[in-house]
């Protein structure tokens, strides 16, 4: 596939650039849309958390050396991704240079504000005893440290909290933490960033946990989600539409207020991942319902999700995953899905309160914790426990480490592209191998017109490159 109009126009301005930003989303409805052209935004990402949460120690994170990031910046520009998701950060780190590496390469963090480590989460079994100061300076030190950068897009207040181990009040205190984490950012950040929940798929619970999260409370308005994320496998090898029952959280989804996701996705009961996944959540049978999806996960862990291997000195091997899944972020016809308007129908939030929980081992009450005197201190005053961090320049830059494929071939010329202002990354830019690629995989095969709009794009490309060249 040819290179996008976006990204060739973008080639064309590079040498004018010299400050270079991702534009911050926000969220309209159902949408996350780019808060300066109001442009819808998907999510085309991973998940990214390089030796699992068992690996975290406080002293390093997936966002403090900055030769690991140039090499996955890189990695993840060639894959295609716009989005990483990271589960477990420390808020006293120095991010700057990893968070700007990111930025210039067009790519949008969602983080979580949790830490394994003691005092930094919510006891899914006793959730009174650990809502408390101690972990709100994990809470308020990952947003005090992460609110100044463009392209942090949301926050998880949670993951999997809630699951068949919890008590059953654990969903008060989730909506409490939103609360918490909403009302600090909107005393201390200069810009409404998006706070959300990442839920289990247990599909007897999910339309009370979606509605759970999305009804508006009165009583304590600031508390309901911006965005919802489901971690969903149930799409497995070549399934379907139906057979992996997406056709069912399609139907589930139509109607919310808020923009869903799936915040992990990418079954591997069948191996070699093939990602046919990909295609039916980002046509238009599912985009009204998801704003699409992150792939669970990035480097190989004990797991065995992994799209590449991490070796001890630094260098990398690419599985065959990486490519599959390459494969299938390059047939999307980005430029297509990134024209779609936004979903136009804007549905309301149900009201919080009796009847709206079905299930009755579901939290069926509104009754938020109290926030204790010392958080409220805290969003008063600013927590300042910790620094902001801010962007630093990034220019393009060869990555170091040797890098092979799957099949033992070193990849040469890997290289972070700095992107110039207000540009994201976006699939479909690596051609090679795809001369090889095998198509009959495609349930429709309607995607094939992507072949030929590749003449009209060019016409179009070069007439960008003229416009761009006599705007210098
Ligand atoms: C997008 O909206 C415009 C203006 O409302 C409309 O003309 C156009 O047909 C819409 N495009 C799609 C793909 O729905
Ligand atoms: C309620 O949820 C439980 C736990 O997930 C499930 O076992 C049960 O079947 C659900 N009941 C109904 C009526 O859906
Ligand atoms: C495309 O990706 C393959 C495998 O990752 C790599 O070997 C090749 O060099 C890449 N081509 C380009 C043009 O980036
Ligand atoms: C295409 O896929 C089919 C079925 O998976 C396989 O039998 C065939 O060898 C593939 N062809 C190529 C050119 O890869």
């Amino acid at each position: 596939m040819l290179p996008t109009y976006t990204r060739l126009f973008a080639a064309a301005c590079a040498l004018a650039t010299t400050a270079n930003a991702v534009v911050p989303i926000e969220v309209k409805g159902k949408d996350f849309v780019n808060s300066k052209t109001g442009d819808r935004f998907q999510i085309l990402g991973v998940d990214y958390q390089p030796g699992g949460s068992g690996g975290f120690d406080g002293k390093s994170d997936p966002l403090s050396d900055r030769k690991a990031c140039l090499r996955d910046a890189a990695l993840m520009q060639r894959l295609g991704v716009n989005t990483v998701r990271i589960y477990n950060l420390s808020p006293e780190l120095n991010h700057d240079e990893c968070m700007s590496i990111f930025n210039a390469a067009g790519i949008y963090l969602i983080l979580d504000v949790n830490s394994p480590l003691y005092g930094g989460y919510i006891d899914r079994t006793d959730p009174e005893s650990t809502y408390n100061p101690t972990y709100y300076e994990q809470v308020f030190g990952i947003i005090e440290n992460f609110k100044d950068y463009p392209n942090l897009l949301g926050l998880f207040a949670g993951n999997e909290v809630i699951n068949e181990q919890s008590v059953k009040k654990v969903p008060a205190y989730m909506r409490a933490v939103q609360r918490d984490m909403k009302d600090y950012i909107s005393k201390n950040a200069d810009r409404p960033i998006p706070v959300g929940y990442s839920a289990a798929d247990i599909r007897p619970w999910l339309i009370d946990t979606v509605n759970y999260f999305m009804c508006e409370d009165e009583d304590s308005p600031s508390s309901h989600s911006d965005f919802f994320g489901l971690n969903s496998y149930s799409w497995c090898g070549r399934s379907s539409f139906t057979k992996s029952g997406y056709d069912v959280l399609t139907e589930d989804f139509a109607e919310a207020s808020l923009p869903v996701f799936f915040s992990e996705y990418g079954c591997n009961e069948v191996q070699p991942r093939v990602f046919t996944e990909v295609e039916a959540l980002y046509s238009d049978r599912m985009s009204n319902s998801f704003s699409g999806g992150l792939i669970y996960e990035y480097t190989q862990e004990p797991n065995d999700y992994g799209l590449i291997e991490l070796k001890d000195n630094g260098d990398a091997d690419l599985l065959v995953d990486f490519d599959n899944l390459m494969k299938q972020y390059s047939k999307l016809n980005w430029d297509k899905i990134e024209a779609t308007n936004e979903t136009a129908t804007n549905f309301k939030a149900p009201k919080c309160g009796p009847g709206l929980i079905k299930n009755e081992t579901f939290l069926g009450t509104f009754d938020l914790p109290k926030r204790p005197s010392k958080v409220q201190d805290m969003i008063d005053n600013g927590y300042d426990g910790v620094k902001s961090g801010k962007l630093v320049s990034v220019k393009s830059e060869d990555v170091p480490q040797t890098i092979k494929d799957h099949n033992g071939k070193e990849l040469t010329g890997l290289r972070l592209e700095a992107l110039p202002d207000s540009e994201s990354n976006a699939p479909g830019q690596n051609t090679s191998g795809d001369s090889s690629s095998n198509s009959s995989d495609d349930e429709e095969g309607e995607e094939n017109a992507a072949g030929k709009m590749s003449a009209s794009i060019l016409g179009l490309v070069a007439g960008a490159a003229a416009v761009a060249f006599s705007m210098l």
